[in-house]
């Protein structure tokens, strides 16, 4: 899977921006606030219609512009054509140009992974940040997820602005209960199946990386024990108390144990580091293994971040996605790139919302 154009209008600091990109390694290189991570957030957005950086898409328009727009083609078992456009009237996503109702029919085509330094929140953050980086692979994966996370967003919703009410209708919280548990159970089933099947990818991605003799192991931890229905009527008290819903899959975390303790509480900062990127790695794995070939790899200021021996551990990876005709988009602010690739490189320097690509190293 590549990108293979990319056309930016009034996104972020380009005003006008087209691109063509082969398959393999391409590097930004740029001083800083030249543009490179906005690059790697617009690719990100065509994937997955969000930013990495947890913003909304008004920061993302062009000071002083209406909207922005993403266009892009790429290229997989088939060829697609992704348009999005976003103002604060109207957004608008289509595909082959036709607009997207459903955006199970949208999260297949392209995908991608992101490694930066927000993802050092993964193992410091809330497990709401947990619970979305498992969410975002059990979305890439399968196409009726998504769809039960809206469902469930939904009924949760309603059911907390029940429970805010002085008098509470009984009838209705009963109904939007029925509905919690019924898409719940779902959800806790597609993230309790995903862990065995993630946990081992991470573990082999931290072993490779880290210089440590700790096993990494990530453990599912639901907020229902048993039986949902049961424990939210039980809930009952606690949740007109808290005047919200107390027990359900929006509860639930990701541990994330370094040799069976808690790498939040125990670990140094190069563990959580290293961890981080083993759970991007993790992603970026599963993704091939089940779909057959990699998805598009965005890393950004990471590698800068890296000593020589936890870059080789990221190598088998990038070797990888290479082979396999993806492709890997990595921004550096000098010419600090890993040597091993050198010879592979497509160079771009990139200076205030341009992007011009550079002849191969001599
Ligand atoms: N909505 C926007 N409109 C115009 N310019 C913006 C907008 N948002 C960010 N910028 C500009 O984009 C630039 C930052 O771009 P980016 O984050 O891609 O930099 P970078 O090249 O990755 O730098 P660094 O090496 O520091 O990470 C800044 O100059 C910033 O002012
Ligand atoms: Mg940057």
């Amino acid at each position: 899977m590549h990108l293979a154009h990319l056309r930016l209008r009034e996104f972020r600091n380009y005003a006008r921006l087209d691109a063509d990109f082969s398959p393999g390694f391409h590097v930004l290189l740029g001083n800083n606030a030249q543009g490179k991570t906005n690059i790697l957030e617009a690719i990100y957005l065509l994937a997955t219609l969000r930013s990495f950086r947890g913003v909304g898409g008004a920061q993302m328009i062009r000071h002083g512009e209406k909207g922005y727009f993403i266009g892009a083609n790429v290229v997989a078992a088939d060829k697609h054509e992704i348009k999005l456009y976003w103002a604060s009237r109207e957004r608008k996503v289509t595909l082959d140009g036709q607009p997207v109702r459903k955006l199970t029919d949208f999260f297949g085509v392209f995908r991608a992974v992101v490694f930066c330094t927000e993802d050092l929140q993964l193992v410091k953050g809330t497990s709401r940040i947990r619970r979305r980086f498992l969410d975002l692979i059990l979305a890439q994966t399968q196409p009726g997820y998504l769809p039960l996370l809206q469902r469930y967003a939904s009924a949760l919703r309603s059911r907390n602005s029940l429970l805010k009410r002085r008098i509470i209708d009984e009838a209705a919280l009963e109904s939007f209960s029925h509905e919690l548990v019924a898409v719940g159970v779902r959800l806790i089933e597609a993230r309790r199946a995903l862990l065995p099947r993630l946990s081992p990818l991470a573990r082999l991605a931290y072993r490779r990386v880290a210089n440590d003799a700790e096993e990494l192991r990530l453990e599912y931890q639901p907020s229902v024990q048993a039986d949902f229905a049961l424990e939210l009527a039980r809930s009952r008290d606690r949740e007109r108390a808290a005047r919200c819903t107390v027990v359900g899959p929006h509860r639930d975390d990701l541990a994330l144990l370094l040799g069976d303790r808690s790498a939040a509480q125990f670990g140094s900062e190069g563990q959580k580091r290293t961890l981080a990127i083993a759970l991007k790695m993790s992603q970026a794995e599963y993704l091939t293994g089940l779909l057959g070939s990699p998805p598009v790899l965005l890393i950004d200021d990471v590698m800068g971040e890296l000593d020589a021996q936890r870059r080789a551990g990221l190598m088998p990876l990038l070797e990888r996605a290479h082979h396999a005709s993806g492709q890997v988009f990595m921004t550096c602010t000098g010419e600090n790139w890993p040597r091993e690739l050198s010879r592979q490189l497509q160079r771009w320097q990139v200076n205030a919302g341009t992007v011009v690509p550079l002849k191969a190293p001599a």
